[in-house]
């Protein structure tokens, strides 16, 4: 039996503005181990939450994709998720797969009690007889989630807790249906540093409890480092790196992942001064034959600007996308 929970096989995904497609997307492989954290990382705008909304099937109307997105059941069954029609996929949302979303303002309704909001996910998915045994079950996992007073909390509406209260309420709706796969976006992006590793810590709590994998997208290799076990590197819609988290932090090889692991403000470094990434991400839509990387990199050579590198694995499970690599494959 495999021992993926998920498989991603060049997919690809498009918008269609002012009757162009533009490929954001770019054909991307990738793997979601069962009971493991994944972490997908890259600037803004690179695609990211493009991929997870492809899991989920919530892409917006001018998009469209293609490839393969493949469910492995413990039993071994598997599901092709892209062709799954939409009531099918919704009866996965919830019960197997469940999403935070990046600003948990916007994704609680302010106008519901935080406790009827997590008890609708139990209705929609008929996991309950009746509403006490909702609530019960609601209240439990707030308390799980780490709100303070649970049974008075149900009660209270969204504007009425903190942000990081507000987070845990999402990752409460997310859980409750006790998932096989947890995405969360952005989870903590706006959130301060100390909220923040509370709820990194509660993720990896959620997981290790819940037999849970997670894939967790973020621009911040702080968080990849503290809680992920295998981590892809995106860029303009492609997979630049890939590798298990401590690979990846000891010997990072693509220029990219070293320039996002230089740009980590550190505590002894000279504070007039933070290490960047020079220029800015390409438009969307502007198709170069070369690496999409050319115009910012350090290391570049003459074919990055007029061939894409092949993926070559450089040691076990580390897999880059770039010409200075290939010398270094196994
Ligand atoms: N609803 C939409 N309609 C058309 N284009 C979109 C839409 N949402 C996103 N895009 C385009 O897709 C690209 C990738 O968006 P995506 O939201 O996946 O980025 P991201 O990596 O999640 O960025 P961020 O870190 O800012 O959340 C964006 O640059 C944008 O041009
Ligand atoms: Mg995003």
């Amino acid at each position: 039996m495999s021992d993926f929970l998920l498989k991603i096989s060049n997919l690809t995904v498009s918008v269609t503005r002012n009757k162009q497609d533009i490929p954001i997307v770019k054909g991307i492989d990738m793997d979601i181990p069962r009971g493991k954290i994944v972490g997908l990382v890259g600037e803004s705008g690179c695609g990211k939450s493009m991929t997870a909304k492809s899991i989920m099937g919530i892409l917006p109307r001018s998009a469209h994709m293609n490839g393969s997105i493949l469910w492995n059941d413990p039993d071994g069954s598997q599901t092709e998720i892209t062709g799954l029609k939409e009531k099918e996929l919704r009866k996965m949302c919830g019960p197997k797969i469940g999403m935070v979303f990046q600003e948990p303002m916007t994704s609680l309704n302010p106008m519901m009690k935080i406790g009827d909001q997590v008890a609708e996910v139990l209705f929609i998915h008929k996991l309950v007889k009746n509403r006490s045994e909702a609530k019960e079950k609601v209240i439990r996992t707030l308390g799980e989630v780490g709100i303070p007073e649970p049974e008075r909390h149900y009660n209270s509406y969204p504007h009425r807790i903190s942000g990081g209260m507000r987070q845990r309420v999402m990752i409460a709706m997310a859980v409750i249906c006790e998932p096989s796969l947890l995405i969360a976006d952005e989870p903590t992006t706006a959130l301060d540093v100390t909220i923040e590793a509370q709820i990194l810590k509660l993720i990896r709590h959620m997981c290790e409890t819940h037999n849970m994998s997670a894939l967790v997208i973020t621009h911040n290799m702080g968080v990849v480092s503290t809680l992920c076990d295998k981590v892809y590197v995106m860029y303009m819609g492609r997979i630049l790196e890939r590798a298990p988290v401590d690979q990846l932090f000891k010997t990072p090889i693509h220029p990219y992942t070293r320039g996002l692991l230089s740009s980590i403000p550190r505590i002894h470094a000279n504070p007039e001064y933070l290490a960047t990434i020079p220029g800015n991400t390409p438009e969307f839509g502007k198709e170069t034959v070369g690496c999409d990387f050319c115009l910012r990199c350090s290391d570049d050579q003459r074919r990055c600007f007029f061939e894409k590198p092949k993926e070559a694995e450089i040691e076990k499970d580390h897999f880059v996308s770039c010409f200075s690599a290939n010398n270094r494959s196994k």
